[in-house]
């Protein structure tokens, strides 16, 4: 009985201490935002911070996002941002990698099967307003100037991909305003970071405003990477010491590939599952152009005056060279 009592007594004490923590945590994150926490430590606001956004412009924004326009605030439907696109066709708007801090292309496509996501070349919104840097890596060293500017600032990398990426235009103030608001609707909470009672009592000791701030942006990403693949030297041979695996190929297939190249997407040219279909990428593995899969991954097609509709190519980060030999494989797999 003793035991038992003594037990009981450590069980409740233990969860008391992890309560009080936690509570003590929320008495100053009550919203549960990331950027409140952040500021609550003495993190500079951003540019793009945005205070509480009014639920109005929040909706006005996830409809430009999702559906490509919206109505303004002069009660009229404004006209679409681009004629081929909305940002959903390449941004994903909910998390995509299981663990935040990491982009795991193979982990980020078994979450997306797991959760009905599409695999997608560009990255989630869902978090871009707690980033601190956009178009990153190799985006900068590639485009040089043209990315620059939009590489330190949310609001110009949401203007350079209206205009740019989505072969569209410059986005209206209210319309800016109403894409930050929804980012912001979708930034990071505090539960997403999965602190720790460790973190809670770092964050409550007499450590620096600086200390916590850095423990803090070490529970998420700051920014997503990206670097450019090459083709394979021999592209028959593929990527040296990689060996497909079909089965992971029809993911990324089925959820990336299909995800714009379906009756009803932002392609017009169907990838569907015929044999017909497999055989052009089988026939052209050997070859130079668009229907060789590892030219169209790397290379993508370019938005051109008369042909403005194009695909993005794939960061590494997005789709791995070990996931393009796998692709191969099923493709070479349903041609036979
Ligand atoms: C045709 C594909 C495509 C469309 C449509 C598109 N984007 Fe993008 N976007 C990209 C690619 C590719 C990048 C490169 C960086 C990345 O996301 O990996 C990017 C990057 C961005 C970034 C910087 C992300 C970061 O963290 O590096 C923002 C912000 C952005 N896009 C906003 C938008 C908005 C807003 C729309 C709709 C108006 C839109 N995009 C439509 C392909 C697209
Ligand atoms: C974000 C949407 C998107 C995704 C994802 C995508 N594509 Fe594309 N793809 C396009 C667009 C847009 C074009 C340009 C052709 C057009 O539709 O006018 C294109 C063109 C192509 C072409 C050239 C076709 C031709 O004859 O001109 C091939 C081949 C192709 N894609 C294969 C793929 C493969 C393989 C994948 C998956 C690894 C893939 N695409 C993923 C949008 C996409």
């Amino acid at each position: 009985m003793k035991k038992v009592s003594t037990l009981l007594l450590i069980v409740i004490s233990f969860s008391l201490i992890s309560w009080n923590s936690y509570d003590d945590f929320f008495a100053f994150t009550p919203t549960n935002k990331l950027s409140d926490l952040l500021l609550e430590y003495g993190d500079k606001k951003q540019t793009h911070y945005r205070e509480n956004p009014a639920a109005e412009l929040i909706e006005r924004g996830k409809s430009l996002v999702y559906n490509g326009r919206a109505m303004g605030p002069d009660g009229k439907m404004g006209p679409f941002i681009s004629k081929y696109f909305a940002c959903t066709s390449c941004h994903n708007q909910v998390q995509e990698d299981p663990i935040i801090t990491q982009f795991d292309p193979q982990a980020r496509l078994e979450y997306a099967a797991e959760n009905n996501l599409k695999f997608l070349p560009a990255t989630t919104f869902w978090g871009i307003y707690n980033r601190e840097s956009w178009y990153n890596d190799d985006y900068v060293l590639k485009y040089g100037d043209l990315v620059t500017a939009a590489s330190k600032s949310l609001e110009e990398s949401t203007q350079l991909c209206a205009k740019v990426c989505s072969s569209g235009r410059y986005l209206d103030e209210w319309e800016l305003e109403a894409i930050l608001a929804y980012y912001e609707s979708i930034q990071l909470t505090v539960d997403d970071l999965n602190l720790t009672e460790e973190d809670f009592n770092y964050l409550k000791s007499d450590a620096s405003n600086q200390d916590k701030l850095a423990r803090i942006k070490s529970k998420y990403a700051l920014k997503s990477p990206a670097t450019f693949p090459k083709n394979p030297d021999n592209k028959i041979e593929g990527y040296a010491g990689l060996i497909g695996d079909p089965t992971n190929g029809k993911k990324v297939y089925e959820l990336s590939c299909q995800a714009c190249h379906q009756d009803g997407g932002v392609s017009p040219i169907l990838l569907d599952d015929a044999k017909v279909t497999f055989k052009k990428f089988n026939n052209n593995l050997d070859k130079n152009g668009l229907w060789n899969l590892y030219d169209i991954i790397v290379h993508g097609t370019y938005a051109d005056k008369g042909k403005p509709r194009y695909m993005p190519h794939y960061p590494e980060e997005r789709l791995s060279p070990q996931q393009i030999e796998d692709l191969r494989a099923y493709v070479v797999q349903q041609a036979q």
